[in-house]
């Protein structure tokens, strides 16, 4: 099938090359002349494992084809909206420019038949809407919400081989169904479930399930928060009460919380949309999910802080990690970067480092300092603070360690590390949600 991906970052990068994996011809169409350039020369432009061996691939089937301008997007018969729906500046609300420019920009170019497919996360009434207009403009032309579950990191094998598929269709959906279908053939043929359902429900399971996974990450941390007053354990606590099959372990990590480009926003969007439609109290508590969330970053300034005895001012602090998880590249909304500034704002001396995301964070805060090893980020350092829980972070030797520091003082925000082994290397070891 031919297809177009509207949108080449995080998500549309990723869905183009894996649309070519999987056999179909696909043209990648992004405003960003750089992105376009990078990807055109077979470069990915930001960091995912797996995205640069399989762009490489895609390009030499002859299949991809990357543009900025969106009339070449003419001729396929399904196009994905894959464009940014960041927070809106001075509120909660998402920013629908991008959505909204790139299905208007899309519309000459339609032809009755074609399906517009949106993969970007928005809020409820967007495809409604959308549909109207295309509906209006190119009579014929169908849209469909088809919302990303892919993770940071997993990019590539959650596109191939998805949880599920969530499709959102009009009233008379079987055309579109039929297209999303021939689209994801494989995924299907293995088994991949779908649901077909309306764009009102489509839209609502994407903040529905990261709304939920928010909720239980500001859960745990709320117990850390207790955990601290009382002295009690909060990876034992995860543990034992993770073995309850009805909970589970997973997304039990106390720790600096959550950050990125989907859940801060996009809980905060569902709030303001629900807000909108009168629905406010039903998604009241994701104020308290956010509120944690942002507590746990003041709460380990704190820590460096009480462990620094009072002040970190003039105080050599080393910085593992400031992507908003391993694995990525992606320093939107991070929790590390977030602590980091805070220090550097309260006079500290703060040497960062992290395997992938020092170009992006230099973007956002340059004049914070980058350093490329863990060797040149602890050396004479006051404390360590391991706020992203890179593997290569989770395996340092304390032993190693302390031949660059000058206070054996360990912060893991993360709860990565073995206390039992940095204590025994004569570390102070302290975290969150445990003593
Ligand atoms: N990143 C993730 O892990 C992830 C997962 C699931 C869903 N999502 C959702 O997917 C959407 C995209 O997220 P992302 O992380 O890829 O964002 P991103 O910022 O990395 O990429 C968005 C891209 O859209 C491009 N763009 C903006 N306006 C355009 C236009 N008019 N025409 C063509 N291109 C345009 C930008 O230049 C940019 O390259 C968001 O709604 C996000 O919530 C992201």
């Amino acid at each position: 099938m031919q297809l177009s991906v509207i949108g080449c970052g995080y998500l549309g990068a990723v869905h183009a090359a894996c649309m070519v994996s999987l056999g179909h011809e696909v043209v990648g169409i992004d405003v960003d002349p750089d992105k376009i350039k990078a990807l055109a020369n077979g470069d990915a432009p930001f960091f995912e494992p797996g995205l640069p061996e399989l762009l490489r691939t895609a390009m030499g089937t002859g299949r991809l084809s990357f543009s900025t301008d969106i009339a070449d997007a003419h001729g396929a018969q399904v196009h994905f909206v894959c464009v940014g729906t960041p927070q809106k500046a001075g509120s909660n609300a998402a920013d629908l420019t991008y959505v909204d420019a790139s299905v208007t920009s899309l519309i000459p170019h339609l032809r009755a038949g074609d399906l517009v497919v949106g993969k970007s996360t928005v809020p409820v009434g967007t495809a409604a809407r959308l549909a109207a207009q295309i509906a209006a403009e190119t009579p014929g032309a169908m849209l469909a919400w088809n919302p990303e579950f892919l993770r940071e990191g997993y990019a590539v094998q959650d596109t191939l081989t998805p949880d599920r598929f969530v499709y959102g269709v009009p009233e008379d959906g079987s055309a579109a169904t039929a297209l999303l279908d021939t689209v994801y053939a494989q995924a299907l043929a293995a088994g991949t479930p779908r649901i077909v359902t309306d764009y009102a429900t489509a839209e609502l399971v994407k903040v529905a399930a990261n709304s939920f996974l928010a909720t239980k990450i500001s859960f745990i941390n709320a117990m850390a928060e207790l955990c601290e007053v009382t002295g009690a354990d909060v990876t034992e606590l995860a543990d034992a009460i993770g073995l309850d099959e009805r909970i589970g372990r997973r997304f039990l990590n106390a720790g600096l919380g959550f950050g990125g480009g989907c859940l801060p926003k996009d809980i905060r969007a569902f709030m303001a949309r629900a807000d909108e439609l009168g629905a406010d109290q039903a998604v009241g508590f994701l104020r308290e999910v956010d509120a944690i969330n942002t507590r746990r970053r003041v709460r380990m300034v704190d820590l460096a802080r009480e462990v620094n005895g009072g002040s970190v001012e003039g105080k050599r602090i080393a910085v593992l990690g400031v992507t908003f998880k391993p694995n990525s590249d992606d320093v939107r909304d991070s929790p590390a970067l977030d602590v980091a500034a805070q220090l550097a704002r309260l006079g500290a001396h703060v040497m960062i480092t992290d395997p992938e995301g020092i170009d992006n964070a230099r973007r956002r805060h340059p004049h914070l300092t980058y350093v490329s090893t863990v060797a040149e980020a602890t050396a004479g350092a006051d404390a360590v603070l391991l706020l992203t829980e890179w593997r290569e972070y989770r395996d340092l030797d304390p032993a190693v360690l302390t031949k660059f520091v000058s206070s054996r003082t360990i912060l893991d925000g993360r709860n990565a590390l073995d206390p039992a082994v940095w204590r025994a290397a004569g570390w102070s070891y302290r975290a969150l949600g445990r003593q």
